[in-house]
């Protein structure tokens, strides 16, 4: 069985980048081959390299709000490393419409929140304004709306008496971590057999 080309996309510490990474031993049905940030001082961009997975920068900031000059530069970069998946793990850019399209049914993305609730930003906080008892994270594909594509797997936790937005989001993350690479495994396997 060939294993499945993967490239990550990140903007800062990567710790679901590492996760990921980490997953991705000998026998998995997909590897590494590129970890791509749009911020230059990204955490993650060290951790992949100690990792030994070949790293890119595209600063969105050198293209000085032209996205389409952004896009065209990433997509590029995506282009020579022939992904079959795209993970987006932490990335903080919002894509255009035309640059989802052509990766359609290959991207997939990490959400720190059950969705469809709380899209966006800040989830933590909103959750806990909202008095939820519950939260977590969703790992979906990306389509053109936002945090809005087909949920793939979620991870539901409790919210505890006295948590902050802190407390919620060192517990999210740490279902993330257990999360993304079982999404990953499973989309890996799916899109082997086809
Ligand atoms: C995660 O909570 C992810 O869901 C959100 O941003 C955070 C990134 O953390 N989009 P990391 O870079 O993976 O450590």
């Amino acid at each position: 069985m060939s294993q499945k080309r993967v490239a990550i996309l990140i903007s800062g510490g990567g710790s679901n980048m590492t996760a990921l990474i980490r997953s991705m031993t000998a026998d998995h049905p997909a590897r590494v081959v590129l970890v791509v940030s749009n911020v230059a001082d990204a955490g993650g961009l060290a951790k992949a390299q100690a990792e030994g997975v070949t790293t890119a920068c595209v600063d969105h900031r050198s293209f000085k709000g032209d996205r389409a000059a952004f896009e065209a530069a990433l997509n590029a970069k995506l282009k020579a490393a022939s992904p079959d998946i795209i993970c987006l793990a932490g990335f903080m850019r919002i894509l255009s419409a035309e640059f989802i399209a052509m990766w359609q049914g290959k991207m997939l993305n990490i959400h720190p929140s059950l969705l469809p609730k709380y899209r966006g930003l800040d989830t933590h906080q909103r959750a806990l304004d909202a008095c939820e008892k519950d939260h977590g994270c969703t790992v979906h594909e990306v389509t053109a709306e936002l945090d809005g594509g087909p949920v793939l797997a979620q991870t539901r936790i409790k919210i505890e008496p006295g948590d902050t937005a802190d407390s919620l989001s060192a517990r999210v993350l740490k279902a993330e971590h257990a999360l993304y690479p079982k999404v990953l495994r499973d989309f890996a396997t799916k899109t082997s057999a086809t």
